[in-house]
């Protein structure tokens, strides 16, 4: 950790050269010359902070249990660390407390949230927090702005319910909210949402690198493939297939469970179009917004196959699961999925119903009625 800390302070100075570097990794193969050296470190994967950036979609804060106004102290440490965005592929990320999305923070309309923005001293980079769920300048970025072994504090009151972004938002707040700087916070309504038996939490966002995808070793950040808004992968929570079976494995659920779905496109200029292959979104609420004077079920969109998710924003859909499958939550521009690592997998376990879907079914029992 101090290593590559060391690393990104000096590079941040604008001294660190790979091959001053070298010298202090002990690790490191003898040089031939520096030169050489430095040629074939910069692109080495390098070792890295955590084994995971990948927010675990099932680790989201509990529903809103109270009902009367309260007070919550919330802290946000920014981690700036080496992760794998796929195996032997390395990158530089910046996360909310280590993991991508941001966690959610969950309060009900009305609370006030006592917000610590923490920027401990081993990063490199200045970073604050812009909430969309808030009435302050800049969402409280101005107020939360933190230099490096710094914090700063703000207090808010939710005062208008629905799913908002929260995203870094120093000058470079594209680089920073690609490199993971983003999350949820969860407004509830004073009635709170409706009971669910699952909610899953994920955040989708585009890595602009300097290399190919798949392309082993370190990664470095590439502003002109982001600027021209050609990311190297687009991505749910930080990882190429993150919770996958092609990764760290598909999310479980029980049949006949209803599943809630959380969705923040981070961006930072991807739009999301979220569908649940093999599902539909029963009761969907666009944008995450949310009612103040409702039942939220009669305010949800019912039976939408894809939402549209711009960056900068939320969404919120439920799916049933009558039966066993693997649903494939995806972004239906399905080339961020063949080629660009977006996917996640949600296995529905229980017995299978022949009346709902037969997939065995060879036409021999003429049972029903036909057609054509
Ligand atoms: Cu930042
Ligand atoms: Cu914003």
């Amino acid at each position: 950790m101090l290593e590559s800390t060391r690393r990104r302070m000096l590079e941040a100075l604008g001294i660190g050269s790979a091959a001053a570097l070298a010298g202090c990794n002990a690790n490191d193969a003898p040089q031939a010359s520096d030169t050489a050296t430095a040629g074939t470190e910069s692109s080495m994967a390098q070792s890295t902070d955590t084994d995971r950036v990948a927010a675990d979609p099932t680790n989201l804060p509990d529903p809103v249990d109270w009902n009367s106004p309260q007070t919550h102290e919330v802290t946000l440490t920014v981690e700036e660390v080496t992760a794998e965005i796929e195996p032997g592929v390395t990158f530089d990320y910046m996360t909310f407390d280590g993991q991508i999305p941001g966690p959610m923070v969950r309060v009900r309309q009305g609370d006030t949230v006592e917000l610590t923005m923490e920027n401990p001293p081993e990063n490199a980079m200045p970073h604050n927090v812009d909430f969309h769920a808030i009435y302050a300048t800049g969402g409280g970025a101005v107020a939360t702005t933190a230099a490096p072994g710094s914090e700063n504090k703000m207090r808010f009151q939710a005062r208008y319910p629905g799913a908002y972004i929260y995203h870094c938002a120093v000058p470079n707040l594209d680089y920073h909210i690609s490199a993971g700087m983003f999350g949820m916070i969860l407004v509830e309504p004073e009635d709170g949402l409706p009971e669910v038996d699952r909610e899953l939490y994920f955040g989708q966002h585009e890595l602009y690198t300097n290399k190919g995808v798949g392309e082993e070793g370190h990664h470095g950040f590439d502003m002109d493939a982001m600027a021209n808004e050609q990311p190297t992968y687009v991505l749910l929570n930080g990882e190429k297939y993150a919770w996958a079976a092609a990764g760290r494995g598909p999310v479980e659920v029980q049949q006949d469970e209803t599943v809630r779905v959380f969705l923040v496109d981070g961006g930072p200029n991807y739009s999301s179009n979220f569908h649940p292959i093999g599902n539909v979104w029963s009761r969907a609420y666009r944008d995450g917004g949310l009612p103040e004077d409702q039942d939220p079920e009669e305010y949800a969109d019912k039976n939408i196959q894809t939402m549209k998710v711009p960056p900068g924003s939320c969404m919120i859909g439920e799916m049933e699961t009558p039966v066993p499958e693997r649903i494939k939550l995806v972004d239906h521009a399905l080339s961020r999925v063949a080629r660009r690592g977006l996917m996640a997998e949600v296995d529905v376990l229980g017995e299978e119903d022949d009346d709902i879907y037969d997939p065995d079914f060879d036409g021999s029992e003429n049972d029903g009625p036909r057609y054509g």
